[in-house]
């Protein structure tokens, strides 16, 4: 039995310690990638020091990580669209529920990826560029294109320019953000956008038309007179505080539509604490009053919001759509760049927990990521 290094999470809220674990057989569908580089979500810190309360369903040991690239070890017997050797970047979807957080997640020297989820990477990539992606734009794509979020019509070599009505993505300078302002410009939408002012040049160079700083009182105005007499085809809410500000923007421009994907309040400082319990109690006691609250008032203003789960793409026919033709297509022809830029913090599965602890603190414009 062939073996490799992984990084693991023994135990909830137990910091991550490198360990040997069995390599796996990929099933017919499924890639086993020897991973080269992995990024850092806010998701990987939550579901430390959460997952008790946050993903109850996640057994430990668990390998945590969603962003993968490397190269193709070996193919499942149904995969036609890779061969052994092929550099590739993708998704890792193990600390989902009903999947298997050894084999699947991203932080151990090799793991298995759905062949629907994963890409090849082009040459003008680094490794540790493309593992920038894949949450990201994946979130990015189920916030714009499910039909239970945005619905709205994905991008294709007819799409480009604006002209189909307006996306307004609160915090396009995080990562999700990136992708999202990419994604709806390919797809033919306008775009106005926020971020801090240092951000504000990148954002507009992604395709933003307008960009407001989200630490302003006057952001919601702005973006309004931003948008004018356009019609709105919906909003992507990231950050802490963007429900409200996008339900107002919504309200005053006649938009029906609202992608979130963000907790109301940020979990870093519970997570930061020696104890979840009984600190946890007011904060999601906290997030799930503001949770309602944002609900209701979206609800008497006509608008549709729903919490996007940036994998669920796993599960139907926009998986396949994103990482089999748009990706792709879009990487070419340099409709979508991959960004944000890496940050770089470490080599090798021990700099981690460093990286974890990184992303907890805070980034600006900027991916945490290791290489191995
Ligand atoms: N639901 C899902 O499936 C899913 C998946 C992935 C991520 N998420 C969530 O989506 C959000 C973004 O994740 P990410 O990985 O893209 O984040 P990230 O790259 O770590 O975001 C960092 C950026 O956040 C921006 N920011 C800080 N406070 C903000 C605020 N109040 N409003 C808007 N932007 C703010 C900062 O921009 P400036 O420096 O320009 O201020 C910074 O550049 C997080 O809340 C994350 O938990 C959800």
């Amino acid at each position: 039995m062939s073996t490799h290094a992984a990084a693991i999470m023994p135990a909830p809220r137990a910091r991550l310690t490198v360990t040997t674990l069995p390599t796996p057989t990929p099933a017919p569908d499924e890639v086993l990638v020897r991973v080269r580089a992995v990024a850092v979500n806010p998701v990987d810190w939550v579901i430390q020091g959460t997952s008790r309360v946050t993903y109850r369903w996640l057994r430990t040991p668990a390998v945590l990580g969603s962003d993968v690239a490397g190269e193709v070890l070996a193919t499942g017997a149904n995969v036609t669209r890779f061969r052994v050797g092929q550099r590739v970047f993708g998704l890792a979807t193990g600390t989902d529920r009903g999947r298997d957080p050894l084999r699947e997640g991203a932080f151990q020297d090799a793991t298995v990826l759905s062949e629907q989820l994963t890409t090849p990477t082009p040459t003008s990539l680094s490794d540790e560029e493309a593992a920038v992606l894949p949450l990201a734009v994946s979130t990015a794509a189920c916030a714009l294109f499910q039909p239970a979020h945005l619905g709205l019509r994905t991008p294709s070599a007819e799409t480009a320019g604006g002209g189909a009505g307006v996306v307004v993505v609160w915090g396009g300078s995080t990562s999700v953000g990136m992708s999202a302002v990419q994604l709806a410009r390919a797809a033919g939408y306008d775009v106005v956008s926020t971020a801090s002012p240092r951000n504000a040049d990148l954002v507009r160079s992604l395709g933003a038309d307008a960009v407001a700083d989200h630490g302003s009182r006057t952001a919601v105005d702005d973006l309004v007179a931003a948008i004018g007499s356009r019609p709105v085809v919906g909003a992507v809410a990231l950050g802490a505080g963007s429900a409200d500000a996008c339900i107002d923007i919504l309200a005053r421009t006649g938009g029906t539509r609202l992608a979130l994907a963000s907790t109301p309040y940020s979990l870093a400082g519970l997570v930061g604490r020696r104890r979840l319990f009984p600190t946890m109690i007011p904060v999601f006691s906290r997030i799930g009053l503001a949770t309602v609250r944002s609900m209701l008032r979206a609800r008497r203003r006509g608008i549709r919001a729903a919490f996007v789960w940036g994998s669920s793409l796993r599960d139907d026919d926009l998986g396949p759509r994103l990482w089999g033709e748009v990706l792709p297509q879009l990487l070419a022809d340099g409709r979508l760049r991959a960004l944000p830029e890496p940050m770089v913090v470490g080599t090798g599965l021990a700099s981690l927990q460093d990286a974890l602890d990184q992303q907890r603190a805070g980034v600006s414009a900027r991916k945490i990521v290791v290489r191995l």
